[in-house]
C-alpha cells in the first residue's frame, strides 16, 4: 500500500483528483465513487477542473434501502449535489434502494459492475474499518449485497437527519470483493476519528474485523490520509 500523508483534507482532494487525472490521461474511462464527508474536497477539484467526465462511467458503492431518490438524505441526490449537476457522466449507476427485490438489484448492480469494470475506485472509511457499507464481519470476497447497518454507523450518520428513527436501517452495498475488482483504488481518511481505522488497516492483520485491512491484498491501492488520520501509525 502506498501511503500519502498531506496538511489537511483540501491538499488530500488535490491529491486524488491529480491520481484520477493521471489516471484519466492514462485511458480510464470507469470511476468507482463513494458519498460521505470524506471525498467532498475531491469532488470539488474535479469541479473546478476543466476535466470532462461526459464520456465516462461512474459506479457508486451504496445506497440507502427505502429512502427516495430524491430524498435529500439518499446517495442519489448527494451524487447530484456535490458532483453530477455540475460535472455530467455519460452513464452514473448508483445502487437502486427502492427496488421491490433488492437481492435482485443487487445481482443486476454486480452484472454492470462487470461489464463497466472499475479502473479507479474512491474509498472512504469507516470509524470501525468498513468500506462501502461493509461492517466488520462482512464477507471479505462479498458482491453487491443487502446489508444491515450497525449501531455505530446509525450513529454516525444520524447527524444528517431529523432524528435517529429516521436513519434507515438497511442499504445495497457492493462487497468487498467487488471493490476488490477495482484495477486502482484511492482510501481517503481525514481526521483523529479515523486514526485507529487506518492504523488497523495499515499495520493490523487482514481480518473481516477491519474490512479495510483487505487492501494490503490489492496491488494498487494509495491511501490518502491526513495528519491527524496518521497519528496512530507506528512509522
Ligand atoms: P465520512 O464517512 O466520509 O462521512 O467520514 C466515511 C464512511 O463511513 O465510509
Amino acid at each position: 500500500m502506498d501511503v500519502k500523508i498531506v496538511k489537511d483534507k483540501v491538499a488530500g482532494g488535490q491529491a486524488a483528483f491529480e491520481l484520477i487525472k493521471a489516471g484519466i490521461d492514462n485511458g480510464a474511462k470507469v470511476l468507482g465513487l463513494a458519498t460521505g464527508s470524506t471525498p467532498i474536497t475531491l469532488y470539488q477539484a474535479m469541479i473546478a477542473s476543466d476535466l470532462d467526465f461526459s464520456n465516462m462511467t461512474s459506479i457508486n458503492l451504496d445506497e440507502y434501502v427505502g429512502l427516495a431518490e430524491d430524498n435529500p438524505q439518499s446517495y442519489h441526490q448527494f451524487m447530484k449535489d456535490n458532483l453530477f449537476n455540475q460535472k455530467p457522466f455519460a452513464h452514473s449507476y448508483v445502487p437502486n434502494g427502492n427496488a421491490a427485490n433488492i437481492e435482485d438489484a443487487a445481482a443486476d448492480y454486480e452484472q454492470i459492475i462487470a461489464e463497466n469494470p472499475i479502473d479507479i475506485q474512491i474509498l472512504g472509511i469507516g470509524r470501525n474499518g468498513h468500506i462501502g457499507f461493509n461492517e466488520p464481519g462482512s464477507d471479505l470476497k462479498g458482491l453487491t449485497h443487502k446489508v444491515q447497518l450497525t449501531e455505530s454507523t446509525i450513529e454516525a450518520n444520524k447527524r444528517f437527519f431529523d432524528k435517529e428513527e429516521d436513519v434507515p436501517r438497511y442499504a445495497i452495498s457492493m462487497g468487498i470483493g467487488s471493490i476488490m475488482k477495482g484495477k486502482q483504488i484511492l482510501l481517503l481518511a481525514y481526521g483523529e476519528d479515523k486514526a485507529d481505522a487506518i492504523k488497523a488497516t495499515i499495520e493490523g492483520p487482514v481480518t473481516p474485523d477491519v474490512p479495510a485491512s483487505v487492501l494490503q491484498e490489492h496491488a494498487n491501492v494509495t491511501l490518502i490520509i491526513d495528519e491527524a488520520a496518521a497519528s496512530k501509525l507506528s512509522k
